[in-house]
């Protein structure tokens, strides 16, 4: 059933550019789906297509703890230049004690085990706690970040949350999001300015060179299709 809705709303998404797809989706959904923003490149051209279409649309994000502290003062720097809010969600202290007081403050170097389970805890549990309720959500992903996004389209069942994915930038190029972003004077992570290319958290990014792929500095010492923190597995 679910998806049979995905491919009749891929029918359609398929003839819209990006910013048609935020607005048809709204209209679909309604208070149904809300965007979630890791503030990275992508994201802040959705936010700044959802302000300026002026679409009540919520916008979520997950503060893990272990934030680069430019990520904040990004955040920061977007809600004053939209005047819009973004909620921001936070891990279970509970588990996030547990957690580190078993495994270590930096337990993700250890084993990609340790590494899912430190995802799990500071994104996957409080993404699940934001997406209650929802029908669908909105994600920045393209499909050039990785070899384990090539085969996406607009709309996905998420089965990780049982609802719909949309990715509105899906067919971007790196370049096409920068042009954008530079073309409305979008605030962006100045870390980007310093090689960082893809930032996550900071114990888990670094910055890349030129020649490197894309996303080569999040969890670097991992092997590329482990590359997930579990938001998008499929
Ligand atoms: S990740 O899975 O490797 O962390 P990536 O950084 O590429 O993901 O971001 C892909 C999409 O996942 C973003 O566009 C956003 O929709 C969602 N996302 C990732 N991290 C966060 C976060 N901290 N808060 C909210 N959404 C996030
Ligand atoms: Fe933990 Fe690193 Fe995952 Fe952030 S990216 S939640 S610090 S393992």
């Amino acid at each position: 059933m679910i998806q049979q809705h995905i491919n009749i709303l891929n029918e359609k998404l398929n003839t819209l550019n990006a910013e048609e797809i935020i607005r048809h989706v709204h209209e679909v959904f309604g208070t149904k789906i809300l965007f979630s923003s890791s503030l990275g490149a992508e994201d802040q051209v959705i936010t700044h297509m959802i302000a300026t279409l002026k679409l009540p649309l919520r916008i979520i994000t997950l503060d893990t703890g272990r934030q680069f502290s430019e990520s904040y003062d990004l955040l920061q720097k977007t809600t004053a230049r939209y005047n819009i809010p973004v909620e921001v969600f936070f891990p279970s202290h509970h588990k996030v004690e547990e957690m580190v007081n078993s495994h270590g403050i930096n337990l993700f170097y250890d084993s990609v085990e340790n590494r899912k389970l430190c995802c799990n805890v500071r994104k996957i549990e409080p993404l699940k706690r934001a997406l209650q309720g929802m029908d669908a959500w909105i994600t920045g992903l393209r499909r050039e970040q990785s070899v384990t996004r090539t085969e996406m389209d607009y709309a996905e069942p998420d089965n990780l949350f049982g609802i719909i994915k949309i990715n509105p930038l899906l067919g971007w190029t790196e370049k096409e999001v920068w042009d954008f972003v530079g073309e409305h004077k979008i605030p962006y992570n100045t870390l980007h300015d310093k090689g960082f290319r893809s930032i996550g958290c900071q114990p888990c990014t670094r910055a890349v060179m030129q020649d490197e792929d894309i996303r080569a500095g999040r969890w670097w010492w991992e092997l590329p299709e482990m590359k997930e923190c579990g938001l998008h597995k499929k």
